[in-house]
């Protein structure tokens, strides 16, 4: 792969606030955006330990109002976007703030497309597919995985069939992000492990997807080396806030990298046990992303042995092919050592579904971006080894 010399599109990021304290800017920031009603929209444990209100009093300090919506389940759906526009019209609301992690972000940036396009969320799947901003908007993230909090992309489930669908537009990025590493404290070892493999699965997709180019590449190789550096650290031991520090930057570039350059097949394959069985996001990208390499290798070489390098592998004096081998192998280690499990069949993934699961991969957006031409037949293999 070389220099593209096509036009590549990158995203301008919101006005970003990466440190510990800076959830406390988020009041003067929505008065500064122009929000009076905020509609704060979390998952149920934020809206019930005490976060949200939290994020309720420091609007309120500010002179603003705000109400919560709890209902942002994990892999969120379009009724969770119904319901939380419900809630949004119902109070009269003008600004929306998310808080939590990549489902509460696109849940929000559902509820903000159809707040000001109309419509139902279902009217937006595709490409550029908005026509008007979202109301004002602040994502507070409180996980280093997604990168949601930044890009212009949201992931929904239809309830009709289980399926996933994007929607991927220059209207979608919010207007200020938040990543206050203070926040990410909280979260569990098996969260933190699922969602940085997510932030590693974007680095190495964006490094070498279709549209990958020297701004992306820069971000995607130090996204990489932060994860193999922090992501055992953060996984270890919660409260090293110089880990949730390095691992909020890591995902927030690693979400920069991918928004310019596009993701892979891995992402395509691991949507679909999210959507049909409701399968973790990071653990099925963390499981998907060492045999995609596999599987990819072929395509760029020399892109997988600087993923090598970028995970810590000594390859001097190694051949392309080596170096390739041995960074897909410190993947390997990396996910074995914070716990992620080897296979999805233990988790409840289902060897019936593969063939209507590969099917839907075809047709995801991230599929044509993938390095190596791949048909539904390379799917279904790639579903077998991942059981
Ligand atoms: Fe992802």
């Amino acid at each position: 792969m070389g220099i593209p010399t096509s036009i590549n599109r990158f995203l301008v990021p919101p006005v970003t606030l990466i440190g510990c304290g800076a959830v406390q800017a988020a009041g003067e920031q929505m008065k500064a955006i122009g929000g009076k009603k905020t509609l704060i929209v979390t998952d149920k444990f934020l809206a019930t330990n005490g976060l949200a209100d939290r994020i309720k009093k420091i609007l309120e300090d500010a002179g603003g109002q705000a109400i919560i919506y709890g209902g942002a389940e994990p892999n969120p759906t379009d009724k969770n976007v119904a319901d939380g526009l419900q809630a949004y019209r119902d109070n009269g609301c003008d600004s929306i703030i998310t808080l939590g992690g990549g489902s509460s972000h696109d849940c929000g940036k559902a509820i903000g497309i159809v707040a000001t396009n109309g419509g139902t969320i279902h009217d937006y799947k595709g490409i550029d597919t908005v026509p008007k901003p979202m109301p004002p908007f602040i994502a507070i993230n409180t996980t280093a995985g997604t990168g949601s909090e930044m890009t212009p992309a949201a992931v929904i489930t239809n309830t009709e069939n289980n399926v996933k669908f994007v929607i991927w537009s220059v209207n979608v990025p919010v207007n200020i992000a938040i990543d206050d590493p203070e926040l990410h404290a909280g979260m569990p070892p098996g969260l933190t492990a699922a969602t940085g493999m997510d932030a590693l699965t974007h680095a190495v997709e964006a490094y070498v997807a279709a549209f990958a180019n020297p701004i992306s590449d820069g971000l995607a190789l130090h996204a990489i080396k932060l994860i193999a550096t922090w992501l055992p650290k953060a996984v270890a031991n919660g409260t090293d806030i110089e880990a949730r520090t390095a691992m909020a930057y890591a995902a927030y570039i690693a979400g920069q990298a991918f928004s310019s350059a596009g993701l892979g097949i891995a992402h395509s394959l691991a949507h679909q046990p999210g959507s049909f069985i409701g399968l973790p996001h990071g653990v099925c990208n963390a499981v998907f992303l060492p045999l995609v390499c596999e599987f990819n290798m072929i395509a760029c070489m020399d892109r997988y042995a600087d993923v090598a390098a970028a995970m810590g592998v000594d390859i001097t004096g190694l051949t392309p092919r080596e170096a390739a081998i041995m960074g897909i192998e410190a993947i390997k280690n990396l996910s074995a050592d914070i716990g992620i499990p080897s296979g999805l069949a233990e988790l409840g993934m289902k060897a019936e579904d593969i063939p209507k699961m590969a099917e839907w991969a075809m047709k995801e957006v991230c599929t044509p971006t993938n390095p190596r031409i791949t048909t539904v037949n390379d799917m279904i293999a790639l579903y077998k080894k991942a059981m």
